[in-house]
């Protein structure tokens, strides 16, 4: 059960298009908490490094975007683009970079936005090294294959249309990348709330979700 004299955190890891933004973005609207998308941080730096053409495994340079991320940058066009995912998993292996994120992270989730209850962040490491005290945690995973479905689609619904093969070999290499990186490695908490949602329709993932959240957030 939630402490209330702090505000109520919700962790949500997990792979590559498992479902955890939609679910985590339609749980914070339910239980009026605010919603961070932490993925957005390292993807916006992802996209400054192509942007100026520097190498992706330039550490200092990697390091210094993170620092001075600002506002406009996470409404940038080419956030959702596979090359942006793809680079922001090369420098998301940085130390360095994920330092400069941790303070914003946990400053986030100790003074959600609005007055709201709490908030929900969703990332890899938010249950294991940004909020492990978090008041619950889920992490939500899907088979590589349907992950790779849902990420075509969406890809296709935004203008965007990707061919399958490649959205599942850039979907299974992204995993591999942030499951075996030494900083904060993709990992499920030993106590997150397992979500399978490969069989699932997005209401009914967000409903489980809800179902396991509910006693926590009362
Ligand atoms: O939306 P999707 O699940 O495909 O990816 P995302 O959550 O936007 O994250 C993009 C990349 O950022 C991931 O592949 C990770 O390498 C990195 N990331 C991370 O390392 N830690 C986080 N808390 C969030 C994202």
């Amino acid at each position: 059960m939630s402490d209330r004299a702090s505000p109520l955190v919700v962790a949500v890891d997990g792979p590559a298009a498992s479902g955890k933004g939609t679910i985590s973005r339609r749980i914070a609207g339910r239980f009026q908490l605010a919603y961070l998308d932490t993925g957005l941080l390292y993807r916006a730096v992802g996209a400054k490094m192509l942007e100026a053409g520097l190498p992706l495994n330039d550490q200092e340079a990697a390091a210094r975007m993170a620092r001075g991320l600002e506002q406009p940058d996470f409404h940038r066009q080419d956030l959702r683009l596979p090359a942006t995912a793809r680079a922001a998993s090369i420098i998301a292996q940085i130390p360095q970079v994920r330092q400069a994120l941790l303070e914003y992270q946990r400053w986030f989730a100790r003074n959600p936005l609005g007055g709201m209850r709490g908030a929900v962040l969703d990332g890899r490491d938010i249950g294991t090294v940004i909020c492990p005290d978090a008041t619950v945690k889920l992490f939500i995973t899907a088979s590589p294959e349907e992950r790779a479905r849902r990420r075509c689609a969406e890809l296709a619904q935004g203008g965007n249309p990707a061919d399958y093969a490649t959205v599942l070999s850039d979907v299974i290499a992204r995993d591999k990348r942030d499951r075996e990186r030494a900083s904060a490695p993709l990992r499920q908490a030993d106590d997150a709330h397992l979500l399978d949602t490969t069989n699932l329709a997005i209401d009914e993932a967000v409903a489980k979700a809800a179902e396991i959240l509910e006693p926590y957030l009362r």
